[in-house]
């Protein structure tokens, strides 16, 4: 008997081969099939992992019936995997950050998951990475005493990487709801990016066990001059009334406690938190109680929390969250960003955001 979970993984980039290798070499999966509309890429990964190969998602989970279904395409393609996912089958779905593009999109994802009772999550797996584990532990061992402020910022765009640095927050801070936030948005050089996003969005979020969280994400966010590689130029950490302690995604960890302070290293890795987190979803199929921590509602918490943001930044003031009513953002922050330009904080920053734009605007004039 095959007590292997059956996978299909669609979209074979960076981030389905990541996954399809991952699933491949645990004991507990199978890579059943793989699907892209890419003939290139689908050959590619057709000599690594095995199983039915196509380029229609639907027909390729009609012939597999898997277990799970995993598809790792860029963020426009998100209801309609869901639905695909639902009507295979699975028992579980994985997909990418974000959710989606909009809390229209989201609510209706969340609608179709909970109506199918299919396990779902979302891969924000940096937090398997021992720097950032290092700091949760020293979170939860009460060395900071009693945590006020939780903060995250990175020079990459909303879609790449806000959704990271919210999860991380929000388990900083022990998975705590939103009570509101309100933020501020500028630049639309990237509104035209694959991950369309505001150049510059900073917010605050009010935790509801009182915790304020601050968060910048973009060209105007703040460099992080321990780490060299601009994408991973992010830094996430917690402070308490006993002291702090900070993940830098490519530079380790330190604290700064009553006993002292203390650092260690730790860089984002891909080969050493997917396996993990592919792990987790094995023990989640095998077990109702222990649910991923990446878990669909997790990072439903998070996207409704970028959701809001948004919508601060176009309409103003504070938003109450959970949010009771559906919009698309994306589409707001582009009528309200036309024709704003961003003020990058760093050179770094002003060659990805200004340059970019101005060699996209060379080359279609
Ligand atoms: N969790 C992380 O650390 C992390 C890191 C990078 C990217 N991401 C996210 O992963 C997602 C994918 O990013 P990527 O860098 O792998 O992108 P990518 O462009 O490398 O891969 C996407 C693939 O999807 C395929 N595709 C497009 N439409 C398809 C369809 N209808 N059916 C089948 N295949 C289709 C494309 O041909 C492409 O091969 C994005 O949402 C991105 O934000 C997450």
């Amino acid at each position: 008997m095959n007590d292997r979970y059956r996978v299909v993984v669609v979209g074979m980039g960076k981030r389905g081969m990541h996954h399809a290798l991952a699933f491949q070499a645990n004991p507990r999966f199978e890579v059943a099939g793989i699907c892209d509309i890419n003939p290139v890429r689908l050959n590619a990964a057709a000599g690594l992992v095995g199983g039915v190969k196509g380029a229609d998602a639907l027909q390729v989970a009609s012939a597999v019936k898997p277990d799970v279904f995993c598809f790792c395409t860029l963020p426009n393609l998100r209801s309609e995997m869901i639905r695909i996912g639902i009507s295979s089958g699975a028992r579980l779905i994985a997909f990418e950050k974000p959710v989606a593009l909009s809390s229209r999109e989201g609510r209706e994802i969340r609608k179709a998951l909970a109506a199918s009772g299919i396990k779902a999550v979302v891969s924000h797996q940096h937090r398997y990475g021992e720097h950032y584990r290092k700091v949760k532990e020293i979170i939860d061992s009460g060395a900071l005493g009693r945590i006020h402020t939780v903060y995250g910022t990175a020079a990459a765009w909303m879609m790449h990487n806000l959704s990271h640095l919210i999860d991380y927050m929000r388990w900083y801070n022990g998975n705590a709801q939103a009570r509101w936030v309100m933020a501020q948005a500028a630049g639309d050089g990237k509104m035209s990016d694959l991950h369309p996003s505001p150049d510059y969005i900073a917010g605050f979020i009010q935790f509801a066990n009182d915790v304020r969280g601050i968060v910048e994400c973009g060209a105007g966010a703040p460099d992080v001059p321990e780490v060299e590689y601009w994408w991973r130029k992010c830094r996430i950490g917690a402070q308490g009334t006993d002291g702090f302690a900070e993940v830098l995604t490519a530079g380790g960890w330190r604290a700064v406690t009553k006993m002292g302070s203390k650092s260690g290293g730790g860089g984002m890795n891909y080969d050493h938190d997917m396996p993990p987190y592919i792990q987790d979803i094995a023990d989640w199929l095998d077990n109702d109680r222990k649910v991923h921590p990446c878990c669909f509602e997790s990072a439903y918490a998070g996207f409704e929390i970028m959701m809001a943001l948004c919508r601060s930044a176009v309409d103003g003031g504070q938003v109450a969250l959970p949010l009771s009513d559906d919009a698309d953002e994306i589409e707001m922050l582009r009528a309200y960003l036309a024709g704003r330009k961003v003020l990058p904080s760093t050179p770094a920053n002003a060659k990805e955001y200004l340059e970019a734009e101005a060699n996209i605007a060379g080359m279609s004039s």
